[in-house]
């Protein structure tokens, strides 16, 4: 070994010893005659202190160290004078006798601290040396511990970890998939996985009983914070289990993985329909940190009339007057909200990403009155039914939004989320957990004029709903075996009940479209294996990174992954995707460049 300590073990119980140290200079502090040297290493950094009045020589020598050179030194393990009670090591340094230049470096492009100076691109192109920051090197460390306890808990309850290929086929449903061409099957091309679903099903039928997987899956999508093109999914699947089981099982691994990674105890996860996401939060993925739940005043399609409707006969608002829904959320003591505050609201929902026309507002004031934005359409008592409807008290804020159902939904949950940021609401260490449960089955998709399947093609419905499969006007209310495990307000993991009867699949891939043909020549290898006794079975799939980024605090999954693709899906360290050339365009039978 060319160390006998690591930097971030020594306290002052080994004052007096003789020790070795290797790692990187992280900084230099000249004083003259005394120069120190934070010397790191992953465990963490120890002071080294070398005095021109002890040996002028090799102070001289450390004052030439330059950032991030690799050094190895020996020496005595000292009581600091001038103690550091914000690092581990805080209360010693090294007083060194000899130092040895490992190797040499470069000035970095940025500084190595935890609050670096250097902007995104920079340090995706050196991100070996983003990766020696302490922030992003403890993220990457606790992804391997939520991998350990992901093994040690799905080890523990009988299930066996199997790969599955990468180099599968391309599938037309769920996203686009990135392909790569066959050097041996000329013009022919395999898939990347998108996830291992069929795989999973077919390790069922073999009677593996109890499967999982951290695996690599790839989706060739848009990304954003949470999204990567590759990204990793603990990946689950169970035999003879129904959904009650499924839940248990995984509420289970969650609960695990939180008591061991942060301590915290999150208790029976709540259960919540798409239906009541929908209506509550408007999203199917509720941020339950914080209640502020919608309240309708208005609901054509329930049948729920306009409250507060102003007098027959008298002029009234036509924007609610018109609008299939009116509804709207309770912020909490923001009644005192400044005109210009409530202005950067509307901006806010007005912005074209969220795109609504309007905010209506009506203050609860302390002295029990009510002013609204809309008080020349109704009077105070008619406002007094919305107050109630709210079940608002003196000093809150009413916000409302009005127009077509979904779209207003939408909206209002934007509006919702930046409230609840406003108000302190969404404290990254706090954890709320549920699931949401029952989606529908299907989507129409009014570009395509076709019905998609909301989760994948081999989710269950529900038993009682499959007779309204047949029917095109039904077909939407079909409500599938699915569920989604939420957290904070991100989906990280989705799963559903299986379709495991031939004839079943068969007419799901008919209703989404297909041709008996087209599902025999795409799905045909899952159909006939159908064929040979599938037991019942379901299963999960848990987004890896944005389990880790949750645990980290983090909004974004970038730096729970080691080597991480930028906003365009490159790889700007190794400078991929590249051009390849011509003899293996050849070879790979590609006769087009771009
Ligand atoms: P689904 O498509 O819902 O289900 O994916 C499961 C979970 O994977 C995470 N996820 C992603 N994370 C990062 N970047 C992405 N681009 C990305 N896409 C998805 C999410 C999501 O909840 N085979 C099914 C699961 C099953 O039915 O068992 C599946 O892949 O956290």
């Amino acid at each position: 070994m060319l160390r006998s300590h690591t930097c971030g073990e020594l306290r002052l119980s080994d004052v007096g010893k003789n020790v070795t140290l290797a790692g990187w200079v992280q900084t230099s502090r000249d004083f003259g005659g005394l120069t120190f040297i934070d010397l790191r290493d992953r465990y963490g950094l120890t002071q080294l202190a070398f005095n021109v009045a002890i040996n002028a020589n090799l102070a001289e020598e450390a004052r030439k160290l330059g950032r991030e050179y690799v050094i190895q030194v020996v020496g005595i393990v000292n009581e600091r004078s001038a103690k550091n009670p914000k690092m581990p090591t805080g209360d010693v340094e090294i007083v060194v006798n000899e130092i040895k230049i490992l190797n040499v470096s470069k000035t970095p492009p940025f500084t190595i601290e935890d609050n670096t100076d250097g902007g995104d691109e920079l340090r995706m192109k050196y991100r070996y040396l983003d990766l020696r920051r302490t922030p992003v090197r403890e993220s990457i460390i606790l992804r391997h511990k939520v991998a350990q306890a992901t093994r040690a808990y799905l080890n523990l309850e009988e299930f066996i970890e199997v790969e599955t290929p990468v180099l599968i086929k391309s599938t037309p449903e769920g996203a686009r998939d990135f392909v790569v061409p066959s050097r041996m099957n000329a013009g022919q091309f395999y898939a990347l996985p998108q996830s291992p679903q069929t795989f999973k099903q077919l390790l069922m039928v073999a009677g593996f009983d109890r499967y999982y997987q951290i695996v690599k899956c790839f989706r060739d999508e848009d990304l954003r914070a949470d999204r990567q093109p590759e990204f990793t999914q603990i990946d689950c699947e169970m035999s003879f289990v129904e959904r009650k089981d499924i839940l248990d099982t995984f509420e289970g691994l969650i609960a695990s993985l939180f008591k061991t990674v942060k301590g915290v105890d999150i208790g029976k996860l709540p259960h919540m329909s798409y239906a009541d996401a929908a209506k509550y939060y408007g999203n199917d993925k509720p941020d339950t940190r914080f209640e502020m739940k919608f309240v309708e005043l208005k609901n054509e399609s329930e049948g729920i009339p306009l409250l507060g409707r102003g007098k027959e006969g008298e002029v009234t608002f036509k924007v609610f007057d018109d609008a299939e829904l009116v509804v709207g959320i309770c912020a909490k003591g923001c009644a005192n909200y400044t005109r210009k505050q409530i202005d950067e609201l509307t901006e806010f929902v007005k912005r074209p990403q969220i795109g609504a026309t309007g905010l209506v507002y009506a203050r609860y004031n302390d002295d029990g009155t009510i002013k609204s934005s809309v008080d020349k359409f109704y009077k105070e008592d008619e406002l007094k039914k919305w107050i109630v409807a709210f079940g608002a008290e003196k000093g809150d804020l009413i916000l409302l939004m009005a127009g077509g159902i979904d779209k207003t939904r939408k909206a209002l949950s934007e509006l919702r989320l930046e409230m609840g940021t406003r108000l302190g609401l969404r404290d990254k260490n706090k954890f709320s957990c549920l699931w949401v449960i029952d989606f529908p089955l299907l989507e129409y998709n009014e570009e395509e004029k076709r019905w998609f399947a909301m989760h994948h093609p081999f989710t269950a419905p529900w038993p009682e709903d499959i007779a309204k499969l047949d029917d095109e006007k039904t077909r939407g209310e079909v409500r599938a075996n699915a569920y989604d495990m939420v957290i904070n307000g991100v989906e990280v993991g989705g799963g559903s009940i299986r379709i495991f009867d031939k004839e079943l699949q068969a007419k799901m891939f008919g209703v989404l479209g297909f041709t008996p043909e087209d599902a025999q020549a795409q799905f045909g290898f899952l159909m006939n294996a159908f064929e040979f006794g599938a037991p019942p079975h379901g299963g999960i799939a848990f987004g890896f990174d944005r389990l880790c980024s949750l645990f980290g605090g983090a909004d974004s999954i970038r730096d729970f992954i080691a080597f991480p693709k930028n906003n365009s899906g490159r790889d700007v360290m190794i400078d991929s995707p590249s051009v390849i050339d011509e003899k293996q365009m050849k070879e790979l039978c590609i006769k087009t460049t771009v």
